[in-house]
C-alpha cells in the first residue's frame, strides 16, 4: 500500500528562492489499485511521483510505501526499495551506450536472472511494444516513440510491485498509446500497483479508473 499524508514539497532552500510544488497532499492508493495523476503542466505531477520513487524527500508529511514509513530508511533501504518500483521518467533516461535489448535487459540482470531466461523476456516484451526491428539500436538511433516504448518495456520488464509512469504516451499515437495501456493494466491486474501521469483526458476516458488531479500543487480532486 501507498500511503502520502500531509505532504509537502518546496523547491529551494534559501529564503526568498523557496517555491511550493505540492502542499498538503493525502491519498492512498490500495496494492494492486490503479490510479491516474492528472492536472496541467507544471501543476507538480513530475514532483508528486519523484517522492514516490524515492528520487526526492518531502519538506513535509509523511510517505508510506509497501507499509514503511520512508523517512526512516537509510540509504540501503532506500536502494532495496526502489528495486521494487519500475519507473518510466518523462525523459526516459535510456543509457545511451547500451543497445534498446540491453537497456531492457538491465533489471533483470542485476536481478541476476539467468541469461537465457533474459533473452526470452527481452525479445518477447520487446515484440509486444513493436520493437522486434530495433532490438541492437541504440537511443540515439531511435524515434523519441521507439524510445519512449524502450523505457516502458525496461519500467515492466522485471514485474515490479510498483510502476510509476510519468506521461508514458506523450510521444505516442493512438493506436500505441492504446497497445502500452493494454500492458500497463495486464500488469495491473497480476498485482502490480500503478500511477500514471497523463494530461490526455481521452486515454483516461477510455480507460476509467480512480484519479488523483493537481492543480497548483493541490489536490483538487481524488476519485
Ligand atoms: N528542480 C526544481 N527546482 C525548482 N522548481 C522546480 C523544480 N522542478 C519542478 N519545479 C517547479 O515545480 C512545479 C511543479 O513542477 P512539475 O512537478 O514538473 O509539474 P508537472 O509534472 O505537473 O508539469 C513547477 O512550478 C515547476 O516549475
Ligand atoms: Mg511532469
Amino acid at each position: 500500500m501507498i500511503r502520502f499524508t500531509h505532504v509537502g514539497l518546496r523547491y529551494g532552500k534559501s529564503p526568498g528562492t523557496e517555491s511550493v510544488a505540492l502542499d498538503d497532499i493525502d491519498f492512498e492508493i490500495p496494492e494492486g489499485g490503479f490510479r491516474w495523476l492528472t492536472g496541467p503542466s507544471g501543476a507538480g505531477k513530475t514532483s508528486l511521483l519523484k517522492l514516490m520513487y524515492l528520487a526526492l524527500h518531502p519538506s513535509e508529511g509523511r510517505i508510506d510505501l509497501f507499509g514503511t514509513p520512508t523517512s526512516r530508511l537509510d540509504r540501503r533501504g532506500i536502494a532495496l526499495l526502489r528495486r521494487r518500483i519500475g519507473v518510466v521518467y518523462q525523459d526516459f533516461r535510456l543509457l545511451q551506450h547500451l543497445t534498446a535489448f540491453d537497456n531492457v535487459a538491465l533489471p533483470l540482470r542485476l536481478a541476476r536472472r539467468k541469461e537465457a531466461q533474459v533473452r526470452a523476456d527481452v525479445t518477447e516484451l520487446l515484440r509486444w511494444v513493436g520493437l522486434s526491428g530495433r532490438l541492437d539500436h541504440r537511443p540515439d538511433e531511435m524515434s523519441g516513440g521507439e524510445q519512449q516504448r524502450v523505457a516502458i518495456a525496461r519500467a515492466v520488464i522485471a514485474k515490479p510491485s510498483l510502476l510509476v509512469a510519468d506521461e508514458p504516451t506523450g510521444n505516442l499515437d493512438d493506436d500505441q498509446a492504446e497497445r502500452l495501456m493494454h500492458l500497463i493494466r495486464s500488469l495491473n491486474r497480476l498485482g502490480t500497483t500503478v500511477i500514471v501521469a497523463t494530461h490526455n483526458l481521452g486515454l483516461v476516458a477510455r480507460h476509467p479508473a480512480p484519479m488523483i488531479e493537481l492543480q497548483d500543487g493541490r489536490m483538487t480532486w481524488h476519485g
